[in-house]
């Protein structure tokens, strides 16, 4: 192929294209067109789009040539009565603006210093475990992220508007369920779903402006290197004139949803592969209980098995299935000609299932992460599959890649593997929830709770009554 030659387009219907296909499995949809070639052409209600799922074509749209690239109307059209001109949606110079003034929220002093909220709230969900209780890994994994956000970044005023967010994530849950074929549709479409969507986003913005009000009121920062937490680095930026009002609220909005439910599925997957692998489960809880107490952000670079346990998981569920670019001008990907102004789909659930640079891609396998070295065991190479170095790097993005790649991963890769360890000191978990079915919407949800049984360490475990009721 030389750059001019349209990808492979295998099809779908006239008017709807592949919605179809799409509402009734979107993640089984991206990994079998991405069976069909690196960039492979498909339709949502006419709107061209093509899935892109060589790696090296990602790295290009992501890296190398990046400035070639927006993110384009789909996620504005989707997402901007929810995320506004906020730094995920932001574009140009606005976003370069931004990105700049709240990027020393995320310096690595400032992720370390939220580190004791992340083990103190982790050690507080092990603590409401009772011994051999069956829990939802996701709702106490939602519940976790939340207050960890909250605490850590925003300030523990937005606690008080526990509910309009809990009502706002579920209405923007069914508003982007890709099961239903309207969710491909604009949000300014009034439908039932949009109607209920708006009103609580409505509620929200509004509940976010008071939090913003009240700190501004109260000696408001202006150095938003020297704030405590985001909302002073955001509330600070604005008083530099860095950000506007509106710009302000968008992005206390965005970091509230950007942050909080992709962090409370990574972990949910992470208990849940742990649950269903006991013995790699009993070698993270030996590295883990070798600690001297609690783990600290420091303790984890000495956490191969820990990290490994989390990178995995990443890989096998990535909570953010696939995101969206848009070429500003016709580009030549993986030696095929993509126009200008269509939707390029990058999913890294296609990616990271893709038998070519992962051995047996649907085993939560932890061991490919790790390597023998002298006197120990080390994070970073993947045996037997190919090695780090050997498979590309955009063969794993579940942060996504270049200059926007998510600024809070730090945060969360941290918030990771700080609450597993706390947790599995303190308990030894068992799978109840065997057969994961997900669904796709914004994210990668699970279909229903993800139970796992938790017994605490504390107990003399081999007395355990093995015939205990499992209290469903
Ligand atoms: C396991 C947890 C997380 C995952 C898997 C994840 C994934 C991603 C991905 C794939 C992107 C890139 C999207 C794109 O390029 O279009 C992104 C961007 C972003 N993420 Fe995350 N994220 C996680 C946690 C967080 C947390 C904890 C925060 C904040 C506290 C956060 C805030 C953001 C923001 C603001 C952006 C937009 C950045 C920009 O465009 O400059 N994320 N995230």
């Amino acid at each position: 192929m030389d750059g001019t030659t349209r990808p492979p387009d295998p099809g779908g219907l006239p008017v709807l294209g592949n919605v179809r296909e799409l509402a009734s499995d979107a993640l089984g949809f991206y990994e079998r067109r991405s069976g069909h070639g690196g960039v492979v052409r498909y339709d949502v209600f006419g709107t061209e789009s093509y899935l892109v799922s060589d790696p090296e074509a990602i790295r290009r749209v992501l890296v190398a040539d990046h400035d070639r690239f927006v993110k384009g109307e789909m996620p504005r059209e989707q997402l901007g009565g929810l995320l506004g001109d906020g730094l995920f949606l932001a574009e140009g110079e606005a976003w370069r603006e931004q990105r700049a003034a709240i990027r020393s929220a995320f310096f690595r002093e400032r992720v370390a210093a939220y580190g004791d909220s992340m083990v103190e709230r982790a050690r507080a969900t092990a603590e409401s475990w009772e011994d051999g209780a069956v829990v939802d890994a996701h709702a106490a994994s939602t519940e976790y992220a939340f207050v960890v956000l909250a605490e850590s970044l925003l300030g523990t005023d937005i606690e008080r508007e526990r509910e309009t967010v809990r009502e706002a994530a579920e209405a923007i849950t069914e508003r982007f369920d890709m099961r239903r074929p309207t969710s491909f549709l604009p949000e300014w479409l009034p439908t039932p779903t949009n109607r209920r969507y708006r009103r609580r986003l409505d509620a929200l913005r509004e509940a976010i402006r008071g939090v913003v009000a009240d700190r501004r009121a109260v000696d408001p920062p202006t150095d938003p290197a020297a704030a405590d937490d985001l909302l002073g680095t955001l509330v600070a930026a604005a008083e530099l004139g860095a950000l506007d009002d509106d710009e302000l609220v968008d992005n206390a909005v965005t970091f509230l949803f950007a942050g909080h439910e992709t962090s409370a599925l990574g972990l949910t997957y992470a208990l849940y592969c742990l649950a269903d692998t006991p013995d790699f489960q009993a070698r993270v809880h030996a590295e883990a209980a070798a600690l001297d107490g609690d783990p600290t952000p420091a303790d984890l670079r000495e956490c191969p098995l820990l990290t490994a346990a989390v990178d995995e998981a990443l890989r096998s569920y990535p909570p953010v299935h696939s995101f969206f670019r848009e070429p500003t001008e016709p580009v030549s990907l993986d030696g095929y000609r993509v126009p200008a102004g269509v939707v390029l789909t990058l999913s890294p659930w296609a990616v990271h299932r893709d038998g070519r640079w992962w051995d047996d891609p649907e085993t939560y396998r932890p061991e490919r992460w790790l390597r023998d070295v002298e006197g120990g065991i080390a994070h970073g190479d993947d045996r037997p599959g190919p090695a780090i170095g050997e498979r590309p790097e955009y063969a794993y993005f579940p942060f996504g890649g270049g200059p926007r790649h998510c600024i809070g991963m730090r945060f969360a890769r941290q918030e990771l593997r700080l609450a597993v360890a706390t947790l599995l000191r303190r308990v030894r978990l068992e799978p109840v929830t065997t057969d994961l079915s997900l669904r796709a919407s914004a994210n990668t949800r699970p279909d229903g709770p993800v139970r796992v049984r938790a017994f605490s360490r504390d107990e003399p475990l081999d007395d355990r009554d093995p015939f205990t009721k499992v209290d469903e």
